[in-house]
């Protein structure tokens, strides 16, 4: 497996990519789908925002100046290079505020546009925030939430089934624990034909499976920073809004950034215009300074040759599994194109593996209440990292390893 592996990573047209990433000597890591790794400039360019920028500059750094600054700017500028990772236009995309805000800020937006409508349809199981961000809204009487199955989704939207009570059709892409991706240009389309909008998570799929928000009609968008796009811990996100919404969406959460003129100071808001009305308060320049390093990296590679390494890795790591690790049972779909950048594996003791596998320094992640998960951050993963982590778990199965009182104990953030 190893020689295999070995000989993948030799003929890898990104393996220089692995070298433009801080990963630490012994540690397999294989959760960039949770937190992305460190790409080498954004330590260069946090020291040089935090020392010319900030330390030197000061507030001059707001407009631009001879040492970069242009502050102001960063949330569209961020934003637009986001845009080619998810089939958008670059006016289309902002950076800011967290997925969980911008999803509020979105489904606000469309129960306006939608008037009459209040029915936000969603599947059980999406990832917990998006749900609560609903149910936020419901409990001000603003919103009413429906989750039905995703294979009965479609028959969900059909004005026989309900469909024309649906304002919102708000789904994630990839799922995050089983990877199962939604037929996103499907979905969309049967949203249109029942007089809903559309919007959707990329959290799992930014910079790491193909997305064409165009080319699938989609209104509306949000996506996460600090995994696939490697903007670091709590990295803002990104929100989508399509061209065709810039002049009539209103967002509630109407900030002084989202104004049309901040600098104005008036009592009365007034949006600014296009995706600019998506911003609420001030931008966290560090932060984004952080995050525009990791989509610049993203942006360089490009979502082809991502998503073909992606695929090639997770091939290669399932069947690896299927022969070494035969017991755990793969939940993830067996077709590398109808699946996110991850590989999941339900087992009783998925907790405990886990914990054993990192004592080991092979870095999954397990997510509540069996699933072992395997992300595979196409920049700077090897087949050898791979092959690596399955040697581990293997090793770990067969010798019961993982059956030890220490490898109970539940931290905080699993
Ligand atoms: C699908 C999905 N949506 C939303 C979030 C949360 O995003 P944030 O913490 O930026 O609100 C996550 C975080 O893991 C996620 O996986």
């Amino acid at each position: 497996m190893l020689d295999q592996a070995r000989a993948l990573d030799a003929a890898d047209p990104l393996r220089e990519y692995r070298s433009r990433f801080e990963l630490p000597e012994g540690v397999i890591y294989l959760d960039g789908n949770s937190l992305g790794a460190l790409p080498k400039a954004t330590k260069a360019r946090l020291s040089h925002v935090v020392q010319r920028e900030w330390g030197s500059d000061l507030i001059r750094s707001w407009n631009a100046t001879e040492n970069g600054g242009d502050w102001i700017t960063a949330p569209q500028r961020i934003g637009a290079k986001i845009a080619p990772l998810v089939g958008a236009q670059p006016h289309e995309v902002i950076a800011c505020d967290s997925v969980s805000v911008n999803l509020t800020k979105l489904i606000g937006a469309a129960l306006t546009m939608n008037a009459g409508r209040t029915v936000v349809l969603s599947e059980p199981g999406n990832f917990p925030t998006d749900l609560y961000m609903v149910q936020g809204l419901q409990a001000r009487g603003m919103a009413e939430q429906r989750l039905v199955a995703r294979d009965k989704m479609i028959e969900a939207l059909d004005p026989k089934n309900g469909g024309r009570d649906v304002a919102l059709l708000m789904l994630t892409h990839v799922h995050y624990k089983t990877g199962e991706m939604f037929d996103m240009a499907a979905l969309t389309k049967a949203a249109h034909d029942a007089g809903a909008l559309v919007l959707w998570d990329l959290s799992h799929s930014g910079g790491a499976v193909p997305v064409d928000l165009n080319a699938a009609g989609a209104d509306f968008a949000v996506g996460c920073g600090y995994k696939y796009l490697n903007g670091g811990p709590g990295a803002p996100a990104y929100a989508f809004v399509a061209e065709r919404h810039h002049e009539t969406f209103r967002q509630p959460i109407t900030g002084w950034m989202g104004h049309a003129q901040p600098f104005a100071f008036s009592d009365t808001y007034e949006p600014a215009p296009g995706v600019s009305r998506m911003l609420a308060g001030t931008p966290p320049i560090l932060a984004m300074a952080a995050l525009e390093c990791g989509v610049e990296l993203m942006a360089e590679i490009g979502m082809d040759r991502l998503v073909a390494k992606s695929r090639a890795l997770s091939e290669f790591f399932g069947a690896a599994m299927a022969q070494h690790c035969p017991h755990m049972r793969c939940v993830s779909p067996a077709d590398p194109a109808q699946r996110g950048s991850q590989l999941s594996f339900r087992h009783a003791e998925a907790y405990a593996i886990c914990q054993a596998l990192i004592a080991r320094g092979v870095i999954g992640d397990f997510r509540d209440p069996d699933i072992l998960r395997f992300g595979f951050a196409p920049a700077y993963v090897s087949f050898a990292d791979a092959a690596g982590a399955v040697t581990a778990l293997a090793e770990i199965l067969d010798s019961g390893e993982w059956d030890a009182p220490e490898f109970r104990q539940r931290a905080a953030v699993t």
